[in-house]
């Protein structure tokens, strides 16, 4: 009885012990920057990062998680277009993406450039 006691304890703890642990490898960095691009970027890139939106239909807007998209985007670039945002014309369509310096935070911005980085497979 004694014994078995015991043994329910320990697999309580246990089970407690990987619930806390194994829901998620992402850790809290990540789960904010994954919010903040839900709220402010996914309208045009997609959550998916694919840019299959109305508004990447209109814009022409990349699919970031291909290679042909990630190739050129260094650290550097990223941030720069997330500070400074976009206005070109690429293949005949206007292009716009906003310009988030004031929005978002040095943090925010950083953690972006890695979720934006983790769209590579
Ligand atoms: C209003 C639409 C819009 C929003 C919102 C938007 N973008 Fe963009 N973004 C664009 C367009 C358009 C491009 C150009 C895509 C292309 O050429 O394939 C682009 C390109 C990019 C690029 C590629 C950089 C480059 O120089 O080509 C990155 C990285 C990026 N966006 C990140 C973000 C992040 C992070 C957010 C949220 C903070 C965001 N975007 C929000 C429209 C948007």
């Amino acid at each position: 009885m004694r014994t078995h006691a015991a043994w329910m304890m320990a697999a309580a703890f246990a089970a407690a012990l990987s619930f806390a642990v194994a829901p998620s490898t992402a850790s809290a960095a990540d789960k904010k920057a994954e919010r903040t691009w839900k709220a402010k970027c996914s309208s045009c890139h997609g959550i998916d990062g694919k840019g299959k939106t109305e508004m990447g239909t209109k814009m022409g807007i990349g699919d970031m998680t291909t290679a042909e998209f990630q190739k050129d985007l260094t650290d550097a670039k990223i941030k720069a277009t997330i500070e400074n945002g976009i206005t070109r014309e690429k293949n005949g369509k206007k292009q716009e993406m906003t310009s988030f310096k004031d929005d978002l935070s040095p943090e925010e911005i950083s953690a972006l450039v890695g979720w934006v980085k983790a769209f590579k497979k």
